[in-house]
């Protein structure tokens, strides 16, 4: 008898309805008065007392079966209830609202984190000139170095270009305010490249400016050092190289401690222990003077980075292309609720 309830289990874990008319049919084979399941209950009588119990769960589990499926393929071919007609007047789910995406996240905790030690926040046009793009940097016509930044220009006007870079903004910063001047600059930013998993034409920057009387080099490190520990942990160690930057003099490019390996080489810091995040100096008295600071009373120092190489940087993610193509099941996982 057992045999005869697994038979019925496969044949209706196969059924399959096209139409009302089957389902009822379904229902009146096994639950109907004289159907299958009935016709077990009558043999219940006959089955040895050691028996009844399992025989009874096996009949159960069957009837059940059978009333979940009838109940499922009913729904299937009937047509919604006038109750459960669209009713445009109910909220909106909340669960299905976006999530931040991960550049914002990151702008944001930069933010954060210097404006605890006093950098306001600034801003600039995309959209600028040549004189704050380039010359008031100690950029002029012809100086080799523009080339590093493969420019956007608007045709009809070279004067006028897509800025390739946020220091854009310190030249107007300092235009129009008096030092002692904190501020961080964030925004996007343009160059002519080729877009790449490493490269894209439009990206975003940070860019940190410091000028007060007496500002030292020592000065620009420790607040980098800060910077670095409040981005990627305490433990983290902060490195200077030697570089060029025509706006600042000495120039220097900042590594962080690879906190993937603690510094002990893997294939992100490419066995080197170390992460570039950063371009960063003493701001040269030219830039100063350029924006009518008097460079022999003060100093200072000014800082870019990529928004996208600290993403890169701080979420493992390996492919820059991603942060532009905006498919939400990349982004929901930045999530840090709304
Ligand atoms: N503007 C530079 C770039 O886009 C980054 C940079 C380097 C900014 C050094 C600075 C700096 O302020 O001092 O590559």
């Amino acid at each position: 008898m057992l045999e005869t309830v697994q038979v019925l289990l496969k044949e209706m874990g196969v059924f399959s309805p096209k139409s009302k008319k089957e389902v009822e049919e379904f229902r009146l084979r096994y639950l109907g008065k004289n159907g299958k399941i009935n016709e077990l209950f009558d043999t219940f009588k006959n089955v040895p007392n050691e028996s009844k119990k399992e025989f009874g769960q096996a009949i159960n589990t069957l009837k059940q079966n059978a009333q979940k499926k009838v109940e499922a393929f009913k729904g299937r071919f009937e047509a919604p209830k006038s109750s459960e007609k669209i009713d445009s007047t109910r909220p909106v789910n909340l669960n299905s609202l976006g999530s931040r995406h991960p550049i914002s996240l990151i702008r944001n905790e930069i933010v954060s984190a210097f404006s605890r030690v006093g950098f306001s926040v600034s801003e600039g046009p995309e959209i600028e000139d040549d004189w704050h793009n380039f010359s008031a940097l100690n950029l002029p016509e012809e100086h080799p170095a523009r080339d590093m930044q493969d420019t956007f220009f608007i045709q009809s006007n070279p004067n006028i270009l897509l800025r390739t870079h946020t220091s854009s903004v310190q030249v107007r910063y300092m235009n129009d305010n008096k030092p002692p001047i904190r501020t961080l600059s964030p925004g996007r930013v343009y160059r002519n490249e080729a877009i790449s998993a490493r490269a894209h034409c439009i990206f975003h920057q940070v860019e940190g400016l410091y000028i007060d009387e007496n500002v030292s080099f020592a000065d620009l490190k420790q607040c980098l050092l800060y910077f670095a520990k409040e981005m990627f942990g305490d433990k983290t160690k902060i490195r200077l190289r030697p570089s060029y930057f025509p706006f600042t003099e000495p120039s220097a490019e900042v590594d962080v401690s690879c906190n993937i390996c603690n510094s002990k080489g893997c294939n992100v810091c490419k066995n080197t222990g170390y992460l570039e995040i950063l371009g960063c100096g003493m701001v040269d008295p030219n830039v100063l003077e350029n924006c009518g600071i008097d460079s022999k009373k003060y100093t200072g120092f000014a800082f870019g980075m990529g928004i996208e190489r600290i993403a890169m940087l701080k979420y493992g993610v390996k492919d820059l292309r991603l942060f532009f193509e905006n498919d939400v099941r990349f982004l929901k996982q930045f999530d840090k609720s709304v």
